[in-house]
């Protein structure tokens, strides 16, 4: 039997938005002040001005302050909250997991916590599993996207340290009868080519095994030719596959939320959409790339600026490591 399934209209309520951007702004010319680089390299080459940075405190401490911004403006308690979900690449603790960190801090005390880990596309696939849980049972969630780039970047490395920051951006689900449509993707990888990559180096002095002599710390790592042309295709692919999964024409999308890798990425997937820079939301030459928080920040932003109106349609599309990419168009 063929059981034909039309759940767009399962969509979900943002009814809460926080986030939280480090006060210590770094910028390209801090950069070429330590590295061989320049202002002209980075910001033609990205569009990026310049990023913050955590200051060397633990990455939770982003998510625990976006968490509560969300919480504030949902103008609900922790404890109302039956889910917490974090999704990040760069966590302080393999476990326990940074939900049960963010739990304890905002006092959410009756919620189940999850990790999600997508990389940059954390954002988008997090969007996706929080509504499958909203339509499994539970009410209220908090979602979160916290990343400390400056945990994993390679400062010594000028083809990749200059194109991160640090961010938290948090939101407060619910149910509601509204569109939704997502198309979630990956390309994985090998081992030996994972093109985008923090490996762990977890075999040091363990016994009985053949041990990684190697003690260097880890450091992100990254093929960004490789990346750049994964992303120019894999961003329109996936925004056009959510948008027919929707019934909607890409003209019929009111603002695009990408992740924001890269200007030139952001504009090149815009050209093959068809879609003018005018209908996507960039703040890459505020902050860099600050992986699966970007487009929570992007939100939080809009949200600030009176731009978030009912009724809205909005399409956030990212790709990161894996390398996975995917799109979901939520109705607002
Ligand atoms: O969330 C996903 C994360 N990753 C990405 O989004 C990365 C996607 N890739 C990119 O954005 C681009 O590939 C980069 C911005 C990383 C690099 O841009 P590119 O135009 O592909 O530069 P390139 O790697 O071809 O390097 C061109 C030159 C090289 O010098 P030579 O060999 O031509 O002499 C690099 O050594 O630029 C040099 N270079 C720099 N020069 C000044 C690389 N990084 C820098 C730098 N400052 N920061």
């Amino acid at each position: 039997m063929k059981i034909v399934m039309n759940d767009n209209n399962r969509g979900i309520k943002i009814a809460g938005i926080g986030s939280f951007v480090p006060p210590l702004t770094v910028t390209n010319e801090d950069l070429a002040g330590t590295l061989d680089t320049s202002d002209e390299w980075i910001y033609s080459r990205t569009g990026i001005k310049t990023r913050h940075y955590n200051g060397g405190k633990p990455n939770y401490t982003m998510a625990v302050e976006a968490a509560r911004g969300a919480l504030e403006n949902a103008n609900i308690s922790a404890a109302e909250i039956d889910y917490v979900i974090v999704t990040t690449s760069t966590p302080d603790f393999l476990y326990p997991i940074t939900a049960c960190l963010v739990q304890n801090a905002v006092g959410a005390v009756n919620a189940a916590c999850l990790d999600i880990s997508m990389a940059c596309t954390g954002f988008v696939g997090g969007l996706d599993v929080a509504r499958g849980l909203l339509y499994s049972g539970y009410n209220k969630i908090l979602f979160v996207a916290s990343e400390c780039l400056t945990l994993h970047a390679d400062f010594k490395d000028r083809a990749t340290c200059v194109l991160f920051g640090d961010s938290a951006g948090a939101v407060v689900l619910e149910r509601a009868g509204k569109l939704f449509a997502s198309c979630m993707k990956a390309k994985g990888v090998s081992p030996e080519a994972p093109v985008l990559y923090y490996k762990m180096n977890n075999m040091i002095n363990a016994p009985f095994c053949e041990n990684n002599s190697d003690s260097i710390l880890p450091r992100l790592q990254m093929d960004g030719k490789e990346v750049y042309k994964f992303a120019v295709d894999a961003m329109p692919e996936a925004a056009k596959a959510a948008c027919e999964k929707a019934g909607l024409g890409l003209d019929e999308i009111d603002l695009f939320i990408p992740h924001q890798a890269n200007i030139r990425i952001v504009q090149t997937a815009a050209k093959s959409l068809g879609i003018g820079m005018d209908k996507v939301y960039t703040n890459i030459e505020k902050y860099g790339n600050t992986s699966s928080a970007c487009m929570p920040v992007c939100l939080d932003e809009l949200n600030k600026a009176g731009r978030l109106k009912e009724g809205m349609k909005l399409c956030f599309v990212g790709f990161g490591a894996g390398l996975t990419y995917g799109a979901v168009i939520i109705e607002i």
